[in-house]
């Protein structure tokens, strides 16, 4: 029993699993806070579905989706330049924040909700690239508020849409099922 453990470990195979129990250790604890709290407190109860509704697009705030890994947040410039001129900016109980960080040059420190760990490699672009959109990933964000995740985003959940895309077409599936595709 030892020894096979022992001579799996020694197989490729068995090391890449004995390098993500690692990094699982390390990161873990900070990203398990992150799953258990789906909708951590934010700086600013932020309405996507009042943006979303006047038509502003997801890419005009998220814009590096298309382009690569992240999709980015909005800086508080990128709010200021409607909220600058708006009367509500200065009424709102829940703007103060934004003004705040205008006049002091800060950032506005949104927590991470939408998060795999550091050991898994996620990249946007390929998933836009192949057709698929915001809402199949990150459900109905056009009627949220603040963000939540429409479920774990474990690696169960990546496997499954991937069998289901690769469904016939054995190259594909051989890619998207691969280890080395997500941990490397
Ligand atoms: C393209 C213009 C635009 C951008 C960019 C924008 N907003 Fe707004 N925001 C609006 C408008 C217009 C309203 C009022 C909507 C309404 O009356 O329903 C609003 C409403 C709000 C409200 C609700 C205020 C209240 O008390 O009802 C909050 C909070 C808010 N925005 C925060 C932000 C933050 C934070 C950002 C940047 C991440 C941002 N907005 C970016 C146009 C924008
Ligand atoms: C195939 C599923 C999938 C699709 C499609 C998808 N996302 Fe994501 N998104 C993720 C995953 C997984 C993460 C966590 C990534 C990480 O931790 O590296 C994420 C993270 C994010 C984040 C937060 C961190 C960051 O900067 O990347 C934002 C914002 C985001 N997505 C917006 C979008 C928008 C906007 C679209 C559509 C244009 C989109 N996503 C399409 C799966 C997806
Ligand atoms: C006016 C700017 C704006 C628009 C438009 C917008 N978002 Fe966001 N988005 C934000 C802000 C600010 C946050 C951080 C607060 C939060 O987590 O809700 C955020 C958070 C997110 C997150 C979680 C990010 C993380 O770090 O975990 C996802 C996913 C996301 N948005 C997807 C979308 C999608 C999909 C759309 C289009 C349907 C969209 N957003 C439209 C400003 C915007
Ligand atoms: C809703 C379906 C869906 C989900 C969920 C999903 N993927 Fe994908 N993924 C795809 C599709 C479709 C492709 C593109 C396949 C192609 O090349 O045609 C892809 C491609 C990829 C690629 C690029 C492969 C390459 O080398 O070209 C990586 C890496 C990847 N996904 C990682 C992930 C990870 C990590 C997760 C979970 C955090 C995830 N995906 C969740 C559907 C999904
Ligand atoms: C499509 C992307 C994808 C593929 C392919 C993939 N994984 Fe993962 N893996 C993930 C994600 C996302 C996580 C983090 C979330 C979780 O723990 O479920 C993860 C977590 C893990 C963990 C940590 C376990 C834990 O419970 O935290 C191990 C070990 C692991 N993967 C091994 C593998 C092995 C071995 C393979 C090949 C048979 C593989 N993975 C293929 C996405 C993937």
């Amino acid at each position: 029993m030892i020894s096979s453990v022992v001579k799996w470990l020694s197989e490729p195979l068995g090391r890449v699993a004995l390098l993500i129990v690692g990094l699982t250790v390390i990161s873990g604890a900070a990203w398990g806070i992150n799953v258990l709290q789906t909708t951590p407190e934010q700086p600013i109860e932020f309405p996507h579905v009042r943006h979303v509704s006047m038509g502003i697009p997801c890419l005009y705030c998220h814009p590096g989706a298309t382009r690569g890994p992240s999709a980015g947040l909005p800086s508080p410039m990128k709010c200021w330049g409607c909220h600058q001129q708006m009367e509500i900016t200065k009424t709102s109980p829940l703007l103060p924040p934004l003004v705040a960080a205008i006049e002091n040059g800060t950032p506005l420190r949104w927590v991470p909700v939408a998060q795999v760990p550091d050991f898994v490699q996620f990249n946007h672009r390929p998933h836009l690239a192949a057709g698929l959109n915001c809402e199949d990933c990150h459900g109905n964000v056009a009627q949220m508020t603040i963000y939540q995740n429409p479920q774990v985003m474990n690696m169960g959940w990546c496997l499954n849409c991937h069998r289901e895309r690769s469904a016939g077409n054995p190259e594909l599936e051989k890619k998207l099922l691969d280890c080395g595709t997500c941990h490397y």
